[in-house]
C-alpha cells in the first residue's frame, strides 16, 4: 500500500541561516503563503527565541497561514526557547513545538560538558514542559548520524515515553551515507513500532557531502514517515534536503518507493523562483528540477528523440513542475484582461481598480521598452510593485538619475523623494555606480557598507532585464536590495535604495515592536 509522507518545509528556519538569506517580516508571510499553496504539511517558521523579530515573524506566518498548515518553530531544551515557541505559534490550527537536543559524543562532551545521563534528563524534562502546553511535540536528536546507537536509542525511548509524537533523526553535519543512514532508520524505526507505533519518525538531512536527497530517499525506503527539506535545498553550509528533488523522486518512481506526498507539483518551480528572487540567491543552472536547464535539451540527438516521443529522454514533464504556467509571453498589446489573467496564473492577486491600474501601467512601461514581457519579468515587476507599494511609508523613490563616465571623473547626480520632501544629490566615484552609492548613501545618512553586487539577465533574448541583488551592512546586520529594469544602472541606483529602504523599515519595526511591548521574551 502506498505510505503517505508527510513533508516539513524548513527553509524559513534552516534555510534562513544561510548568511545573506536574511527575510523581514512581509517577505517571510509571502513565502510562507506560496508554501501554503505548494500544500507542505508543515512550515517550520523560525527560532523564536533567537530575536523579537523572529518571534514576530514566526507569530505572524501562524496568523497567516496557520488555518490549513501546521505550523512549527525551533527551541532549545529549555524552558525559555519552548515558551516562546509556545507563544509564537499557539494560534495555528495544529501547532507543533520542535525541541532540539544533541545526541552524539561531540555535543555532549563538548557542547554541554555534561554527562550523557544528565543531558538525557535535559531532553526529558524539556518535553514534559512542553507537553504541558501542546499536544504535540517534536524531538530532534540533533547529530544522530555520529551517535552512539544505544545512547540515542535510549534518549529516543525516554523522550518517546515523556511524550514526543514525532521524533527526528537529523544528519546535522552532512556525514552519512545512504545505505548506513537507511540502516539507521531501519533499526530505530523497528523499535520505535514495538515502543509506540503513533510515533512519527522523521529525517532532516545536511548536504555536505551532496547526499541529502539520496540519504532521505533512503530512509523512506527504510520506515521514515516524515522529511524535512527546503526549497532549492537552501540550508546551513552546503544546505539541506533539496524538497523539490526528494517529492519528484518519490512522484517519477512511484512504482518503486511505494510512497507519495501531498505537494502540488506544479507551484514548485514558482516557489522556487520567489525564493530566487527574496534571497536573491540564486539557483545553479544545471540543478534538478529547478535550474533554468533543468530540462533544456541541447543535443541535436535529444532534441531529435524528443521530436519523435517526448518519453525517449524525459522521465518528467516540465508541466509536472509549474514550468508551462511560467511560459507567458505578453506584449504591449495584450490588453488588461491577458495582463491580469497572466498575474493570476503566476499566484498573484492582480487587485481591482487603482491599484490593477498602477500594475497595468508598470507593466506597459516595461513591455514599451522590452518588446517581450515573459513570465520571469512579470514576476519580478509584480513582486517589486507590491513590495514598493507595502512599503511606501517615508522610505526612499528614486525619481530620477544622470550618470557620466570617463576614465577621469565619473560622476553621479540624482533626484529622490523621500514622503513629501525632494531630495537632490551628487557624487564622483570610481564608476558611475560607484558614484551613484556613494552620493545616496551621503543623502540618506545612513553608514551602510555594500558587500556584495550582482547583475544578472533575467530573460532571455537581446533585450533582456537586468536584475541587481546587493548586500549592505548596516549596524551589524545584512539587508538585501534588488531591482530590475532594462536599464542597469537605474536597477543598480534602486537596488541600493531598496536595501537602505529594507534596513529603515527594519529600524521602524524594532521601534514599534519594543513600543508595543508585547514580546514576552
Ligand atoms: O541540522 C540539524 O540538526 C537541525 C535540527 C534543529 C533539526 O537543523
Ligand atoms: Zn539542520
Amino acid at each position: 500500500m502506498k505510505r503517505n509522507i508527510i513533508v516539513l518545509d524548513t527553509t524559513l528556519r534552516d534555510g534562513e541561516q544561510v548568511p545573506g538569506a536574511k527575510l523581514n517580516m512581509q517577505q517571510k508571510v509571502e513565502f510562507a503563503q506560496q508554501l501554503k499553496r505548494l500544500k507542505v504539511d508543515i512550515i517550520e517558521a523560525g527560532f523564536p527565541a533567537s530575536s523579537q523579530g523572529d518571534f514576530q515573524a514566526v507569530r505572524e506566518i501562524a496568523r497567516t497561514v496557520g488555518d490549513s498548515v501546521s505550523v512549527t518553530a525551533l527551541g532549545r531544551a529549555v524552558k525559555s526557547d519552548i515558551d516562546a515557541v509556545y507563544e509564537s505559534i499557539r494560534i495555528a490550527q495544529q501547532p507543533l513545538i520542535h525541541i532540539v537536543l544533541g545526541s552524539s559524543n561531540i555535543h555532549v562532551e563538548k557542547k554541554f560538558n555534561r554527562s550523557k545521563e544528565a543531558v538525557l534528563q535535559m531532553g526529558v524534562d524539556a518535553v514534559r514542559y512542553a507537553k504541558t502546553l501542546l499536544p504535540q511535540v517534536q524531538y530532534s536528536t540533533e547529530d544522530a548520524s555520529r551517535a552512539d546507537y544505544e545512547y540515542l536509542w535510549t534518549m529516543i525511548e525516554s523522550v518517546v515515553k515523556a511524550g514526543a509524537t514525532i521524533i527526528n533523526v537529523p544528519d546535522t553535519v552532512g556525514y552519512a551515507e545512504p545505505d548506513e543512514f537507511g540502516e539507521l532508520i531501519r533499526k530505530l524505526n523497528e523499535r520505535l513500532m514495538n515502543l509506540n507505533p503513533e510515533v512519527l519518525l522523521s529525517v532532516h538531512c545536511h548536504n555536505d557531502l551532496g547526499l541529502a536527497t539520496a540519504n532521505t530517499l533512503s530512509a523512506i525506503k527504510n520506515g521514515a514517515g516524515k522529511i524535512e527539506c527546503t526549497i532549492n535545498g537552501l540550508g546551513e553550509r552546503a544546505g539541506n534536503t533539496s524538497l523539490e528533488e526528494v517529492v519528484m523522486a518519490l512522484k517519477v518512481r512511484e512504482a518503486r518507493y511505494q510512497c507519495g506526498t501531498n505537494i502540488q507539483t506544479t507551484e514548485l518551480l514558482r516557489t522556487s523562483r520567489l525564493l530566487t528572487y527574496l534571497t536573491g540567491l540564486d539557483v545553479q543552472v544545471n540543478k534538478a528540477i529547478t535550474g533554468e536547464n533543468a530540462f533544456a535539451h541541447s543535443s541535436g540527438i535529444h532534441q531529435d528523440g524528443l521530436l519523435k516521443d517526448k518519453q525517449v529522454y524525459e522521465i518528467m514533464s516540465p508541466e509536472e513542475v509549474g514550468a508551462d504556467s511560467m511560459e507567458l509571453i505578453l506584449t504591449a498589446r495584450s490588453g488588461r484582461h491577458a495582463f491580469k489573467h497572466a498575474v493570476q496564473q503566476l499566484g498573484f492577486d492582480p487587485g481591482e481598480g487603482e491599484e490593477l491600474e498602477q500594475l497595468f501601467q508598470r507593466f506597459l512601461e516595461l513591455a514599451d521598452a522590452k518588446k517581450e514581457v515573459y513570465d520571469h519579468d512579470l514576476f519580478y515587476l509584480v513582486s517589486e510593485h507590491r513590495e514598493q507599494s507595502a512599503s511606501s511609508r517615508q522610505l526612499f523613490e528614486l525619481l530620477s538619475f544622470q550618470v557620466v563616465t570617463n576614465d577621469e571623473c565619473p560622476t553621479a547626480a540624482f533626484t529622490l523623494r523621500k514622503g513629501d520632501s525632494v531630495l537632490r544629490g551628487s557624487a564622483v566615484g570610481d564608476g558611475p555606480i560607484d558614484a551613484l552609492f556613494r552620493g545616496i548613501k551621503a543623502l540618506a545618512e545612513l553608514d551602510v557598507s555594500l558587500k556584495h553586487y550582482k547583475i544578472n539577465s533575467i530573460s532571455r533574448g537581446t533585450e533582456a532585464v537586468g536584475r541587481v541583488n546587493i548586500q549592505l551592512e548596516y549596524v551589524g546586520k545584512t539587508y538585501a536590495g534588488r531591482a530590475m529594469d532594462t536599464d542597469i544602472i537605474k536597477a543598480s541606483a534602486q537596488a541600493f535604495l531598496n536595501g537602505i529602504n529594507a534596513a529603515l523599515l527594519d529600524t521602524v519595526y524594532a521601534q514599534e515592536d519594543s513600543a508595543s511591548g508585547e514580546v514576552m521574551l
